[in-house]
């Protein structure tokens, strides 16, 4: 299921999300010539600068939030271009150089069909860079959403709640990865832990994009309620003595190819 995203909040509260892909775009070591796919692009803000170290190749944004990609499209240029679409559906075939996401594929629960597909996607010779959330990750907010979710003011609003993020350790991701066809997969763990300047700040993530996939469960009139509540336990779970709130972040790198044509594989 994707979700429906504030792409002109999620611009304001991204700060982390955009130093993590900054640096992952840095380490792409792009020619300039390359065709390029990012998963899950949000508010276009690495896509743009992708397509700036391509100027002779392009850019393909895309994302399932109708306002993400409306935050996005100010952004597209001449090879730039952006695309509401699902990632759960991709259907490309050996378009791209490079297939990039970051901060994106913990929302997609099917990650074997993904690869695959991501797979297809490629031009031979092509490459895969990765970085999402993995096991460890957010846990205090996980523990207050959960503790939030079975209070008696909400219990039974989540009844049919599905758990919507996917975020496996390094071991699990590696083997799924081996057994994917990819060439030369690597995996790797990063812990990424924060502490936010202040609360403020924590509190605009919480808002946009964490609380998203769960406010739709309760009734317009219990969603205050319930967002208060999370507010108020993170504060409580993490603010420290210098005024700084401290989140886990914990991510899953994966960097991986697609033989080019007539190499053999090992
Ligand atoms: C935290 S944002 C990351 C945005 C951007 N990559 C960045 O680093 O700033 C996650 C994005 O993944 C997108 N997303 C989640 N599930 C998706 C799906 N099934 N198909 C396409 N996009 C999806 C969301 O709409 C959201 O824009």
């Amino acid at each position: 299921m994707a979700h429906e995203f504030d792409g002109k909040k999620y611009e304001q509260a991204s700060s982390h999300q955009k130093e993590w892909g900054m640096r992952l775009i840095e380490e792409l070591g792009l020619k300039g010539n390359e065709r390029v796919l990012d998963l899950g692009c949000g508010d276009g803000a690495l896509s743009l600068q992708l397509a700036k170290l391509v100027p002779e190749g392009n850019v393909i944004g895309i994302d399932a939030s109708q306002g993400m990609i409306d935050a996005a499209i100010p952004k597209a240029k001449k090879n730039l271009q952006f695309l509401r679409k699902d990632i759960n559906y991709l259907d490309y075939c050996e378009e791209f150089d490079v297939v990039f996401s970051n901060a994106a594929l913990h929302w997609i629960k099917d990650h074997e069909k993904l690869l695959q597909n991501v797979h297809r996607a490629l031009r031979p010779g092509g490459r895969i860079r990765f970085n999402f959330a993995g096991d460890g990750n957010c846990r205090n907010f996980f523990n207050v959403v959960q503790e939030a979710m079975v209070h008696d003011r909400h219990i039974a609003y989540f009844a049919d709640f599905e758990w919507p993020w996917y975020m496996p350790s390094v071991d699990e991701y590696g083997t799924l990865c081996e057994s994917s066809g990819l060439h030369n997969a690597k995996v790797w763990g990063e812990n990424a832990d924060r502490y936010f300047p202040d609360k403020e700040i924590m509190i605009k993530w919480i808002d946009q994009p964490s609380l998203v996939p769960l406010l739709p469960y309760l009734p317009k009139e219990e969603r205050t309620s319930f967002r208060d509540y999370v507010v108020k336990r993170m504060v409580e779970e993490t603010l420290q003595g210098d005024g700084t709130c401290f989140e886990t972040f914990r991510r899953i790198n994966l960097f991986a190819e697609k033989l080019a044509e007539g190499a053999i594989g090992e």
